[in-house]
């Protein structure tokens, strides 16, 4: 069965049939525009996330707004929307397996592509592979500016690091990237300062490579908890911020600035006590590693359990009387990025109207 057929198109968001995926198109357009008009009066450019949305269509959107391509998290991903036509692809990863980099850089003849490296013989393979096949890849070096995750230390580690990628010839050294975008367990002037010090280590990094003579054509960091703050940094080139399109209530509850856009759509298939309702939507339609998604159309509902296929709810006096087997129930993710891929397709939907549907791309374990 179908969860959208195009008979729905035209209905009252709350008649589809569930669980679905609503984006409320006019919110999208809104924080494209907003996260666009920011970065269009400064140096530094937009380059988008697309790992959140995994949408063409949205992709297609941001830079016809003015971004100047778009980020990927994973080579599978950035296959996907070459195909549906979006050019200009950030791998900010690394794309490590001689399989993989074959298709990097088979991707890499079709459009332009730059792919993320921190460690001598991936850029080794990374090199033979692109100069079997007559190219050089654009790459930038990952540093670690304290999310202890990919990257090499700033400063001298990294700078002898890329003085001994010079000569690879499939290798052409383009810039660095560091993501200091996950400081959301701060706030005001704490988080301004501690994005700074993180921003000012990529930034003496790339003084001390140019200090060598060698140019840093990109310097890319950011996400949509620091834009402000790292897209206002003179020597950051561009920014690659993913969530503020279609938010999430996590980034509502650390003040990101974007309006949410997307909801999941459930019903109540069960009332079995007084304080208790149980919906269509478990942890196959709704992620929550981020904490419990927040029911957002019934006031004193709250989510307390996700099962694989059932969702838990306890009600207080405000709901108890009211809530129905067959009410369909609005619910905000708290992680858009992990939540959007358990679907095929969004329903858009304006002025609480379906409109269509989108189709969600690379689902799934990416590559
Ligand atoms: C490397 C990198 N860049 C950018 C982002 C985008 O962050 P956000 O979705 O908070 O804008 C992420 C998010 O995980 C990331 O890992």
């Amino acid at each position: 069965m179908l969860n959208f057929r195009s008979e729905d198109i035209g209905k009252h968001k709350l008649e589809l049939t569930t669980p679905c995926l609503l984006m409320d198109i006019d919110a999208i357009d809104r924080n494209i525009q907003k996260m666009s008009l920011f970065f269009s009066s400064r140096p530094c450019k937009l380059r988008p996330h697309a790992k959140t949305h995994k949408s063409p269509f949205i992709a297609h959107r941001q830079i016809q707004a003015g971004a100047i391509g778009i980020t990927c998290a994973k080579l599978q991903d950035a296959k996907a929307f070459v195909e549906a036509g979006v050019d200009n692809i950030l791998i900010a990863n690394e794309v490590v397996g001689r399989e993989k980099l074959h298709d990097l850089i088979d991707l890499a003849t079709k459009t332009q592509i730059i792919v993320c490296v921190d460690n001598l013989q991936n850029a080794k393979d990374l090199s033979e592979v692109a100069i079997n096949k007559g190219i050089k890849i654009d790459v930038l070096i990952e540093v670690d500016v304290g999310l202890k995750r990919c990257g090499l230390e700033p400063g001298l580690p990294t700078l002898q690091f890329l003085q001994r990628t010079l000569d690879l010839p499939g290798i052409n050294f383009k810039g660095l990237m560091g993501y200091e975008g996950a400081l959301f367990f701060l706030a005001g002037e704490e988080k301004v300062r501690e994005c700074q010090k993180r921003n000012q280590l990529l930034i003496n990094t790339k003084s001390l490579i140019e200090a060598d003579g060698i140019r840093v054509e990109i310097v890319s960091a950011g996400g949509s908890n620091t834009y402000k703050i790292t897209g206002n940094c003179e020597d950051v080139t561009e920014i690659q911020p993913g969530s503020y399109v279609t938010m999430d209530d996590w980034n509502c509850t650390h003040d990101i600035d974007f309006e949410p856009a997307i909801t999941v759509l459930a019903s109540v298939v069960s009332r079995p006590t007084k304080d208790r309702a149980i919906i269509d939507a478990g942890l196959k339609a709704i992620s929550m590693d981020h904490g419990m998604p927040k029911v957002m159309n019934l006031r004193g509902a709250t989510l307390t359990e996700l099962n694989e296929e059932h969702g838990r709810l306890v009600l207080d006096d405000d709901s108890r009387d009211i809530i129905k087997v067959g009410d369909r129930l609005e619910i905000m993710p708290t992680h858009g990025c992990t939540t959007i891929p358990l679907y095929d397709n969004y329903i858009t939907i304006k002025d609480d109207v379906v409109v269509d549907k989108l189709e969600i791309i690379s689902r799934g374990a990416a590559y």
